[in-house]
């Protein structure tokens, strides 16, 4: 989608935005999928409640877009237009036991941040690629360690309202891989308490998370981590190995060699390609195992 109209772009260079035209989602996200659009960067986020007003009053469909680690995107010209909220340097500062970082920072660079002031807990996450706001919004966990567990105060734009607020952890509920945020909420800020530990001790535990994941995960492939969430005491990745489904392919959409429940993008795969992989491989796990595997990636179609 081209925004086309004047006064709008005036208005978004007004507000401090930069239209970025015709950028390709293929090379925003992680499994380097994906068709175009326009993008609009807001560099103040307290900015971005006008920014939609003005969207909206020009019918300018928008979604937000962090990471794109966990997003599979439809192909081709898109039907709507993409905001990014660039990170902030460093965009995260510690205050006793509390870290008070953006939605926007790297979820990698956040654990380290932590770790340099001896605060630990999320050790876990090291490897996990993504934002703090994508974090937040999945429940992002690995190695035992969520997220949600350390989240104390979340500052959000929330489109019902259409104002900035802010929710305390103990109203925000987090279970595996979701949250009770709306789904069109936009992740600002998020305040974590974490618990004190040495910085050697948290680069020990985060070189094993590193080492395991290494060992285990297709780390130099383009991906987008899980495609499925784990059913209820199961494994998905599991299952999917034990159905001999280790390299079968839809075009360049391909089930990874090494963990079976990561498909990766291994050349030019379409959204088409992989999601018919998705089906196929969701339709076989129905078939032998009657368990319905639900989506971990978030779809964004036309
Ligand atoms: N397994 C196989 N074959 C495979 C993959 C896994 O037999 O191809 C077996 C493993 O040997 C193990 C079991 O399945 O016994 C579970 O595998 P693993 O330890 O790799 O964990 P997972 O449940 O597949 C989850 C998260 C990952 C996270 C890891 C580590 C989900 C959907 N996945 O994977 O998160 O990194 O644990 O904590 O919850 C993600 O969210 O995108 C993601 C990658």
């Amino acid at each position: 989608m081209q925004i086309d109209s004047l006064p709008i772009i005036a208005s978004l260079t007004e507000l401090g935005a930069e239209l970025r035209p015709r950028s390709s989602l293929a090379e925003l996200t992680s499994l380097g999928i994906g068709g175009v659009t326009d993008r609009i960067l807001i560099r103040r986020y307290e900015s971005l409640p006008e920014i939609v007003r003005l969207l909206d009053g020009a019918a300018i469909p928008h979604r937000l877009l962090g990471g794109g680690t966990n997003l599979l995107v439809a192909d081709g010209e898109l039907s709507w237009i993409v905001l990014q909220l660039p990170p902030a340097h460093p965009g995260m500062r510690i205050e006793g036991n509390f870290a008070q970082v953006d939605a926007a920072a790297d979820l990698g660079g956040m654990v380290t941040f932590c770790a340099r002031h001896d605060l630990g807990g999320l050790e876990g996450l090291i490897g996990v690629p993504g934002t703090v706001g994508g974090a937040l919004r999945m429940n992002a966990g690995a190695y035992g360690t969520q997220i949600g567990s350390y989240v104390r105060a979340v500052q959000l734009y929330r489109r019902a309202s259409r104002q900035i607020e802010t929710f305390q952890g103990n109203d925000i509920n987090f279970e595996y891989r979701h949250s009770s945020f709306a789904p069109d909420d936009v992740m600002l800020r998020a305040t974590l308490e974490l618990p004190s530990r040495p910085y050697r001790e948290i680069i020990a535990a985060i070189r094993v998370c590193n080492e395991k994941r290494r060992a285990s995960q297709p780390l130099s492939q383009k991906s987008a981590g899980c495609i499925f969430k784990n059913p209820p005491g199961g494994s998905a990745g599991r299952m999917l190995d034990e159905l001999g489904l280790k390299g079968f392919h839809v075009g360049d959409a391909t089930v990874s060699q090494r963990h079976a429940n990561f498909f990766v993008n291994a050349g030019n795969a379409s959204c088409v390609d992989m999601l018919a992989l998705i089906e196929t491989v969701r339709e076989r796990v129905l078939h032998s195992y009657g368990v319905q595997l639900e989506n971990e990636v978030i779809l964004w179609q036309n």
